[in-house]
């Protein structure tokens, strides 16, 4: 009944769509007339968009119109399964200004275990979640996962079932509702470029059916994957090489599979138990359609779309950032828009900034994680120099309307130097030799160095190699507690006031050491990322209030912070225009509002700098310093002490 060839600019099996939907929606007792309304309202408006980037995908194919039915249906599943609660936060985010760009935005990001031991110890700790000020809360993968090494529950065995030692997905869904009450957004982690090796799919994949062996990348022999090593490039080298493992080279692999060796290569970029999806099937664009609809049915208000970059292969490509992933990524929003419009995607992809960007649209992900600023923060921080880090700022951090970065100092991955080679070869800095020294002085490796990081995945082929450490450590916080304090602030404030949502590594602002004992568990032993991931310490948060202590320093520094940021309506939105300060150790931009601009000055070197009066004769000289709500003359010029940052109101001469 419907046209077999589509065409993508004109589509007319629309028509013919909306029929099956109204005859399919009119037959489904669960829905009210009112509901039947609201989702042919948003079909219309979304349909063009969910059938287009699918066709991108999948036109090519005979069913290609079944393939959209199919998406079509499982929004609307989800939809009349949608609590009456979410669907109001629906109605009432529908219009508004993004929550995620206002100045009142803050998040927050922990394990549930390691922060709070299960989902009820975490609950217990939403009062100081509001104290610190938090408004978005990422919880790291809490699902069913592997016992033993799960890649810190990024092995996912079902997106249905919470991991029992932390609790419940009734628990979860509760506790995003408690969240909300107090107007925090509940973040989870949708992995969707692989499921772990224990998931019910891939179980039935290793055990040879071939529905599910279809899910995956499985091949009989290496011809393949020789063929995709190629171009490929190793993510985990210290777990396997390439980007291809043996089926049954883990023991649920093995325990599935009777035969005896088992041939079978199967993808894992990340883990060997770690197998990445085959979104060229569309029987897994609509299964993980219907496992990121539950999600958003649990209250999530963002996804952060795990490993993005990586969800599409073609052959004799790099299979990172291809095209057909942004299509994928259109179709997702768009299903999403469809059952679940409250809930926004978080891209994380780790990637070149050209890349980064390309992700970063309302109909892909209205958030996207900022690796450049973060990677350029830790950048100036080691050099003392901000040349690079103000590019960046200057040409790399608008994004388009209706989207935001995340902007953040840490996460619970290690840092990779992401900048652009040309970017650097611009002002003189030879990148490969640059990320030498930068991985060099963060694992203490350079004289002078103040870090206490760790290598990560130190690659003497290829010379790639990355970060480990808590904010703190990297920072010197054993060693030079003073000025450790002061460059832990300096980092936080460019994330807190840039634009976008300042995100805190919670354990970041009571200023956690690394863990110590990181090694220890044979389950984490090989991978240095453990290092920066330790326990809740009570003893640190115990002193949060003591403002002699490091921590109450750290602590009443950023929220400090966050309540300026709250009370300064610059900060509100994304924009940023760039300041040149005249010293290369100072970084300078401009936040503007409606009748003043807040002028942002970091001082990165470990001296005093000062920032001249006519470097600041484009501005009326009454300004005023927002942390002391204190008047200051700019003909004076302005003084930073090291490591210092100052937020002043001025008024530019018109
Ligand atoms: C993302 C996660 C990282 C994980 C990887 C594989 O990069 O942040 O922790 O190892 O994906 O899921």
């Amino acid at each position: 009944m419907l046209p077999e060839n589509p065409i993508p600019h004109d589509v007319t099996g629309q028509d013919q769509l909306l029929e099956v939907l109204q005859e399919h929606m009119r037959r489904d007792t669960r829905a009210s007339p009112q509901d039947r309304a609201v989702f042919t309202g948003r079909l219309t408006r979304h349909v063009r968009r969910l059938i287009t980037s699918l066709y991108a995908v999948y036109g090519p194919r005979p069913d290609f119109w079944d393939v959209v039915e199919q998406a079509v249906l499982t929004a609307w599943d989800s939809y009349v399964q949608r609590p009456q609660d979410l669907k109001d936060l629906d109605r009432q985010r529908a219009g508004d200004q993004p929550w995620f760009s206002s100045r009142e935005a803050v998040g927050g990001v922990c394990y549930v275990d390691r922060f709070g031991g299960t989902l009820a110890g975490l609950r217990e700790r939403i009062p100081y979640f509001k104290e610190l000020g938090l408004t978005y809360l990422h919880l790291m993968p809490l699902y069913e996962s592997p016992g033993g090494n799960s890649d810190g529950g990024y092995a996912v065995s079902s997106y249905r079932h919470v991991d029992p030692a932390l609790g419940t997905m009734a628990e979860l869904a509760e506790f995003a509702t408690q969240l909300r009450a107090q107007g925090i957004a509940l973040v989870l982690d949708f992995v969707f470029n692989h499921t772990s090796n224990e998931h019910a799919w891939a179980r039935a994949a290793a055990a040879g059916d071939p529905h599910y062996e279809r899910f995956y990348w499985i091949y009989p022999d290496r011809t393949m994957p020789d063929e995709f090593e190629r171009t490929t490039r190793e993510i985990f080298p210290d777990d396997h090489p390439g980007v291809f493992t043996r089926v049954d080279s883990t023991p649920a692999g093995r325990a599935a599979n009777p035969r005896d060796p088992d041939p079978r290569w199967v993808w894992s970029t990340f883990h060997s138990f770690q197998w990445d999806l085959n979104y060229s099937n569309p029987q897994v664009f609509h299964a993980m359609a219907a496992e990121l609809l539950f999600l958003a049915n649990q209250g999530a208000q963002v996804l952060r779309l795990d490993a993005v970059a990586f969800i599409w292969k073609q052959l004799g490509s790099t299979c990172e950032s291809q095209p057909r992933v942004h299509d994928l990524l259109r179709a997702f929003n768009a299903v999403t828009a469809l059952a679940a419009p409250a809930v926004v995607f978080k891209s994380e992809a780790i990637v070149h900034p050209d890349e980064v960007i390309r992700y970063v649209h309302p109909e892909q992900c209205a958030l996207s994680y900022n690796p450049l600023q973060m990677a350029l923060t830790w950048e100036a921080l080691a050099t003392r120099d901000v040349s690079l880090l103000a590019a960046a700022l200057a040409e790399r951090h608008r994004t388009p309307e209706g989207t935001a970065w995340v902007n953040y100092v840490r996460s619970h991955d290690d840092i990779g130097w992401t900048f652009s080679d040309d970017d650097a070869a611009r002002l003189g800095v030879d990148a490969r030799g640059h990320r030498r020294f930068l991985n060099a002085f963060y694992t203490g490796r350079h004289p002078g160095s103040f870090a206490h990081g760790v290598a990560f995945q130190d690659n003497p082929r290829t010379g790639d190699c990355r970060v480990c450490g808590t904010t703190a450590s990297l920072l010197g916080l054993e060693t030079e507690p003073g000025p450790a304090v002061d460059r832990i602030l300096l980092a936080y404030s460019l994330a807190m006031s840039t634009g976008g949502i300042p995100l805190i590594y919670l354990g970041d602002e009571a200023g956690q050491l690394n863990d110590p004992h990181w090694e220890q568990n044979p389950d984490h032993a090989l991978d240095a990322r453990w290092v920066h991931r330790p326990l809740y310490c009570a003893n640190d948060y115990d002193r949060r209030h003591d403002l002699f202590s490091v921590q109450g320093r750290i602590f009443g520094g950023i929220r400090g912070m966050i309540a300026v940021r709250r009370g300064t309506p610059e900060f509100e939105g994304t924009t940023l225009i760039p300041f040149g300060t005249h010293t290369p150790h100072v970084l300078g931009y401009q936040r503007p509002g409606r009748h003043s601009v807040v002028l942002c000055l970091a001082n990165f070197s470990d001296w005093s700098q000062f920032v001249t009066g006519e470097t600041l004769s484009g501005f009326l000289p009454a300004a005023v310093s927002l942390h002391e709500n204190a008047s200051v003359d700019l003909r004076g010029g302005i003084l930073l002490e090291a490591h210092g940052f100052r937020w002043l109101r001025v008024i530019p001469v018109s």
